[in-house]
């Protein structure tokens, strides 16, 4: 074997008449530009000599490539481009290699599909996720996946951006050889040397037909694709341009086929879209870095326990089961106990009747479950987590008796929505080892923990909360003590908004289809009617009598909850839910309602456009943020916007409400909130925060110490 000095992140080895291109650019192999100029220095150097018959293209570490280089986007392209570094691998007269181990994604994928014969091992990702960024597979992956598999799986890959494993790669077509070990570059120089014993010889995709044999196929493939796509995935850009790029595939050349793509992949470089994407995946894997991971260690969580066992505590139970977990549940009398079991076990039933769970997998879970009604069952718990009624007294003789049974070090979490963890700590005799783990609803279903960090926890706490998180498959987001915390303080100033555009003159449903419009799955009262009314009600009647003189209250939704309409459980809300539907229709006695309450109020209703409505909705989100980064609740603006994103169903491809202001530009927000603070200058004031950005000329990202 003689090595060739090359670029230090593409390295070239000969092992025989193998020339060996090995990738090795920490963390994920990522095809940035000084790859790109390793790789096509390498086909060069593989054609210019004599000694080398072949080139196998490993990656080292965990993975083959991850894709292009995430962080060049938005910046000036620098050559050589990646369709023409997979070009050139597909032009090279010498028969090239991909061994694939670990993932090969998008470019990754892209780049072996350019050479021309592919081996796998076992645990290897393939797949084509551009469209989870915006994008679509830019470097030939649009013409040539469909040349090998055929348009259906092409567009199956390309459209749900999902991983496929080896052994589905193989069946598909996109490899053509399983490799029996985990050693990668020993299958690949085995496979390399079979066929170069073989005689076969150089075999671009390019000229690939299996997988145009069944042309009707395709044809009716893309059809389906072009019908189907646009109310699957609302509201994006991209996948559309995956469907005209896979057409192009069946009806043009090569060559004009990888033009067109070329086109499109620009036009999504270019969208806000893709922008808002890339931030996100950014931001979600900046939340986990909080300071306290890196500077203390987590504590060992083996034994959890549970206290109460309603809508949360049982979800919540769900989620730790599934990590793997087992868990005490603790409630008030047997019956409640029984009640908290029964609902787990519908969760369970329902994923079985779904197919989505064996039968045994649901023992298993529940043999790790346990229930009792004396708190001396956690006495050898690590984490405790605290689901009671939302009520400071119940909450504060919870913590007690916690305090009372709990080992020493054990971490004591609240549930809490709004109330103050600094105060429930300072009930106990162990206020550093009390922490909030603030779930969300359906807890085994929804992605979001909010990690609330009172004055006095530790800092280990803290770090074991994120480990924990991480081993629920959550998205921890670190969020300071204030009532609501950041969710859901930004949600209570999303509600006041569209009640004063309900009292000014919106109708509910107006507001509801402009919010949907925008991005979000479900309109604000269509989320108030699901979660039920009267949760909103209470929280309202508890402010009550610390709400500032100077906020304008609507009533509107007391005079509702007063009839006792709270929604989809009672059959009626701002909808109307006729015989158990889950879907609601408008009530015009709710307009009428909605009509005499203005009355009352004195207001004359006027009419708004659905992008005012959007806009008034949003700068309160953004405004209300900016005061909870500037408070430190949040640690960044990039927290922010992942909580929206995981826990309040914010449009993920805009990126959440901070990198959303950043794409307005602050000063538009601020000259909007200007505005509005001539209607209601208590409300609508500009967040001091907003206001020295934008003399500074800076944007929320420069806050974020991020690259997005
Ligand atoms: N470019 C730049 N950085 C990347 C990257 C990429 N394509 N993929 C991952 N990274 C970075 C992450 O930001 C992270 O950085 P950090 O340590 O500073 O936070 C680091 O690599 C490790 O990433 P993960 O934490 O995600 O590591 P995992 O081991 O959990 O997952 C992975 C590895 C499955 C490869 C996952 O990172 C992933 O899915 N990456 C993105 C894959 C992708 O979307 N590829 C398509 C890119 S677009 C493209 O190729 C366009 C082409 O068609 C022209
Ligand atoms: P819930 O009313 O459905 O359940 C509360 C349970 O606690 C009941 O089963 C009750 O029997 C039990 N309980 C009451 N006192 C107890 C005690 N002293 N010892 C043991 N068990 C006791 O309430 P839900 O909705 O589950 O809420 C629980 C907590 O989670 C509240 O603090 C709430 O604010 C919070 N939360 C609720 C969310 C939601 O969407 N429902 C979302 C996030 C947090």
């Amino acid at each position: 074997m003689t090595s060739v000095p090359s670029a230090s992140v593409v390295s070239r080895s000969l092992h025989g008449n193998v020339l060996v291109v090995s990738i090795d650019h920490p963390p994920v192999n990522a095809l940035s530009v000084d790859v790109r100029r390793g790789l096509v220095e390498a086909i060069d150097a593989a054609e210019n000599d004599a000694a080398v018959a072949a080139v196998l293209i490993v990656g080292a570490g965990r993975n083959f490539i991850a894709g292009a280089d995430i962080r060049e986007f938005g910046k000036p392209p620098l050559p050589p481009l990646l369709p023409m570094v997979c070009n050139r691998i597909e032009n090279c007269t010498k028969p090239v290699v991909a061994a694939i181990h670990g993932a090969a994604l998008g470019g990754g994928l892209e780049l072996a599909l350019a050479a021309h014969y592919r081996i796998a091992v076992r645990g290897a990702k393939l797949g084509l996720p551009e469209v989870q960024l915006g994008l679509l597979p830019g470097a030939g992956g649009t013409q040539r996946a469909p040349r090998l598999i055929g348009a259906a799986g092409a567009l199956d890959l390309m459209l749900s951006g999902r991983h496929a494993r080896a052994e589905e790669a193989r069946s598909l077509g996109l490899v053509d050889r399983l490799g029996a070990t985990d050693d990668i570059l020993g299958e690949g120089l085995a496979y390399a040397r079979e066929l170069l014993a073989a005689k076969a010889g150089v075999r671009p995709t390019r000229a690939a037909v299996a997988g145009l044999a069944d042309a009707d196929a395709n044809r009716a493939a893309v059809a389906a694709a072009r019908k189907d796509t646009p109310a699957r995935t609302r509201g994006l850009f991209s996948p559309m341009k995956i469907v005209d790029a896979v057409d192009a595939a069946l009806t043009l050349p090569f060559d004009e086929g990888l033009a067109l793509e070329r086109k499109l992949f620009l036009e999504c470089l270019d969208s806000p879209q893709r922008a808002g994407l890339i931030h996100a995946f950014f931001a979600e894997r900046e939340v986990v870095k909080a300071p306290e991971t890196q500077s203390a260690s987590a504590r060992p969580i083996a034994r959890v326990g549970i206290v109460g066992g309603g809508t949360m505590g049982a979800g919540i139970a769900v989620a730790v089961l599934d990590a793997g977990l087992p868990v005490t549940m603790i409630e008030r009398d047997d019956a409640a106990l029984a009640r908290g079991r029964a609902h787990i076990e519908r969760v369970y039933d329902g994923l079985v009747a779904k197919g989505r769970m064996k039968p045994e997998a649901k023992d298993a879970a529940l043999a790790r479950f346990a229930g009792s009604t004396a708190y001396d069952a956690l006495a050898n718990v690590d984490l405790v987590i605290e689901a009671v009624f939302e009520d400071m007294a119940v909450k504060k003789a919870v913590f007690a008796e916690l305090d009372r049974v709990c080992r020493p070090g054990a971490i004591l979490a609240t549930n809490t929505s709004y109330l103050d963890i600094d105060d429930i700590a300072s009930g106990t005799s162990r206020p550093a080892d009390v922490i909030g783990l603030h779930f969300f609803s359906p807890a085994n279903v929804m992605k979001l923990l909010e990690i609330v960090v009172p004055s006095r926890v530790a800092a280990d706490v803290v770090a074991t909360s994120f480990a924990f998180a991480k081993q629920l498959r959550k998205v921890p987001v670190r969020a300071g003590v204030c009532d609501g915390f950041i969710g859901n303080r930004l949600l209570a100033v999303y509600r006041t908004a569209a009640d004063y555009l309900l009292e000014d003159g919106a109708s509910p449903y107006q507001i509801d289809r402009a919010m949907r419009a925008f991005g979000y799955p479900m309109g604000p009262y269509q989320v108030v009617d699901l979660a039920g009314g009267d949760i909103g009600w209470a929280a309202r009647k508890r402010r009550a009598p610390t709400r500032d003189a100077r906020m304008r209250y609507v009533e509107i939704a007391d005079r509702l909850c007063e009839r006792g309409w709270f929604g989809q459980k009672t059959g009626r809300g701002f909808y109307r839910y006729e015989q158990g539907a889950r879907v609601g229709t408008p009530d015009p006695e709710v307009e009428a309602i909605i009509e005499s309450e203005r009355l009352r109020a004195g207001i004359a209703p006027r009419s708004f456009t659905d992008d005012e409505i959007v806009r008034r909705l949003m700068c309160a989100v953004i405004n209300e943020a900016a005061n909870v980064v500037r408070e430190g609740i949040a640690l960044r603006p990039l927290d922010v916007d992942v909580a929206l994103i995981y826990g309040y169903g914010f449009p993920r491809y805009r990126g959440g409400p901070m990198k959303y202001a950043d794409m307005l530009g602050l000063p538009n927000v601020l000259a909007e909130l200007e505005r509005l603070s001539e209607e209601d200058a208590f409300f609508w004031k500009p967040s001091p925060l907003i206001v020295e950005l934008v003399q500074r000329g800076a944007d929320f990202a420069s806050m974020n110490g991020t690259a997005s």
